[in-house]
């Protein structure tokens, strides 16, 4: 695996990659290096069969405290929509990632750094977390998919009032709306969100694929549509090692041998 200065990869036992944004100096703020870093990283982990579940967190303080000001105040409009182009390539290439992904939120996930979370399957906070979309502050819009994804995860009245006030949550409110699933402290995050992909790695792999993909291509369907979706991918698993071997284990009682194929 490649290195890269702001992201650091550790690989976990069970085929778990966490994820590190590392530029804690200005919060892990997103500029055009980190996002194309980030990228890379993904389809780097995309080609890996063995991969099982992506952990997301960030360096310090803060998981993300969304774009980086810095870099955005100066430039023209066309620059701008390249820079938005950009951060949606990079948000939906983790949404894309064949297995499930989990954003273990630190500290502030603000901006960015809150859409960044959204395009992971799962969403666990430390009790430190702060999180929020507060651009209309800074008299632009969420730019990375907010206005798109935060409505879809928490329904579209708490995420429009997210949106036009510009109000942050602590963990526990954050959780309250269902934002994310449970709240640790910042001790346990960590080691609590590798449980949590621990148990999905001993499920069947290309069971949890074909659940993720049905999952997600679906919601975008009517239900009925997406209902075809599942009986396709029921109907492909028969012949999978995987499926023959967790129905055959469960009879002889003993815990499955999955080769992931
Ligand atoms: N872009 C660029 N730099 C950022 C940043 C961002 N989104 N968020 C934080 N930083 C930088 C600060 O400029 C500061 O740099 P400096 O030490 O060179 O001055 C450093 O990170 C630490 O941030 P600071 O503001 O001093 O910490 P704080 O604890 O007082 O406040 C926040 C933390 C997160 C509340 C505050 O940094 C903040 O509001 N950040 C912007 C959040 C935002 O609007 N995000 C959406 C962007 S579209």
């Amino acid at each position: 695996m490649t290195d890269f200065e702001h992201i650091e990869i550790e690989e976990k036992p069970d085929g778990i990659a966490v994820l590190t944004i590392n530029r804690p100096d200005q919060l892990n703020a997103l500029d055009a290096d980190v996002l194309s870093q980030l990228c890379a990283v993904t389809q780097q982990l995309g080609e890996d069969q063995d991969l099982r579940a992506v952990i997301l967190t960030g360096a310090g303080r803060a998981f993300v405290a969304g774009a980086d000001i810095a870099a955005m105040k100066d430039m023209s409009d066309d620059e701008a929509a390249a820079f938005g182009r950009q951060g949606h390539q990079t948000m939906n290439a983790i949404e894309d990632l064949a297995v499930p992904t989990i954003a273990a939120v630190n500290g502030f996930a603000l901006g960015g750094g809150l859409e960044l979370a959204l395009s992971c399957d799962l969403i666990y906070l430390s009790e430190r977390a702060r999180v929020g979309l507060p651009e209309v502050g800074l008299g632009i819009i969420p730019g990375f998919g907010g206005t798109q994804r935060l409505g879809r995860r928490i329904g579209w009245q708490q995420a429009r009032r997210l949106v036009f006030t510009g109000d942050t949550l602590s963990a526990d409110e954050a959780q309250q709306i269902g934002l994310a699933i449970d709240v640790f402290s910042g001790e346990d995050l960590i080691d609590e969100v590798v449980e949590v992909a621990s148990t999905i790695a001993q499920q069947g792999p290309v069971a949890v694929r074909q659940a993720k993909k049905v999952m997600s291509q679906g919601a975008h369907l009517p239900v009925r549509e997406a209902n075809e979706l599942e009986i396709d991918a029921f109907a492909e698993l028969w012949n999978t090692n995987d499926r023959f071997e967790g129905m055959e284990a469960f009879l002889e009682k003993r815990s499955p041998d999955f080769a992931g194929k």
